[in-house]
């Protein structure tokens, strides 16, 4: 009689368990989608008032759409979107962020929606004309990068690493490009978009007509949420193929 309740007892609780995992929430909170991002990348994500609007910002608006979650963005350091999708703080880590093979260690990447470009800024009278010249014997510039992005990383292990220049790192590509306009560097190494975007808005500077790399940009999601990247990856793809992604990258893309 009493192995018989045992039995039962330890039934009755390997089943509650078993209901429990079931009914796990797919997304940190309920109803609700995470977006992770640095707002400091015109025209993928800025601020407007008190607001972070632009490419990333729709993509993630018309994903949560799709999956019937309300979006809610947080602002964050370029640095912290990967620890905080990985510690499922955030949902999705949407940065304009390219899929590198470190990366793809600590996240799950989604399909890739926009091609990114590293481009190297200087001033107009720069002695820099080609990136080749930022590897050759003895240069030794300073370069300026957002810290942790690809252009950082590259910069790192290709030039730093490689006794041929000094990177000097920023929280914002912004302070970057006021680094080259004090001085203080010599180019900046970022992503072609918000090159483009700091250049007009930056008198004297100019974009290097060759480029340093080109590479895919994707949503990141945890490693461990299957269930959450099978469902932002699907929203993701059936926004590239209706084509409401081209649409959202000519609005801000001329
Ligand atoms: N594409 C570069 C990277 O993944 C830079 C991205 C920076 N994004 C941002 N929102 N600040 O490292």
């Amino acid at each position: 009689m009493k192995k018989m309740f045992v039995l039962l007892l330890t039934l009755a609780m390997v089943l509650s368990l078993a209901a429990c995992g079931g009914g796990k929430k797919m997304t940190a909170e309920e109803g609700v989608l995470i977006m992770a991002t640095n707002a400091e990348f015109p025209p993928y994500e800025y601020m407007e008032g008190n607001e972070v609007v632009g490419i990333d910002a729709e993509i993630a608006a018309a994903i949560a759409e799709k999956l019937g979650l309300e979006l809610r963005i947080e602002n964050m350091e370029f640095d912290s979107i990967i620890s905080s999708v990985k510690e499922g703080k955030a949902d999705v880590g949407l940065a304009g962020m390219t899929v590198t093979p470190e990366r793809l260690e600590e996240v799950s990447f989604t399909t890739t929606y926009a091609t990114g470009v590293q481009v190297v800024i200087v001033t107009e009278d720069s002695a820099i004309t080609t990136v080749d010249d930022l590897f050759a014997d003895g240069a030794n510039h300073t370069i300026g990068v957002q810290l942790a992005t690809t252009g950082d990383l590259y910069s790192t292990w290709d030039i730093e690493d490689a006794g041929l220049g000094t990177v000097d790192r920023y929280n914002k590509g912004a302070d970057a490009v006021m680094a080259l306009k004090s001085g203080k560097v010599d180019c900046v190494i970022i992503d072609n978009e918000p090159a483009k975007a700091f250049v007009a808005e930056n008198e004297g500077l100019k974009i290097l007509d060759t480029e340093y790399a080109i590479e895919d940009y994707a949503a990141a999601v945890n490693k461990d949420n299957e269930e959450l990247l099978e469902a932002v990856d699907g929203a993701l793809q059936e926004l590239i193929a209706d084509g409401t992604v081209q649409k959202i990258l000519d609005k801000y893309i001329g």
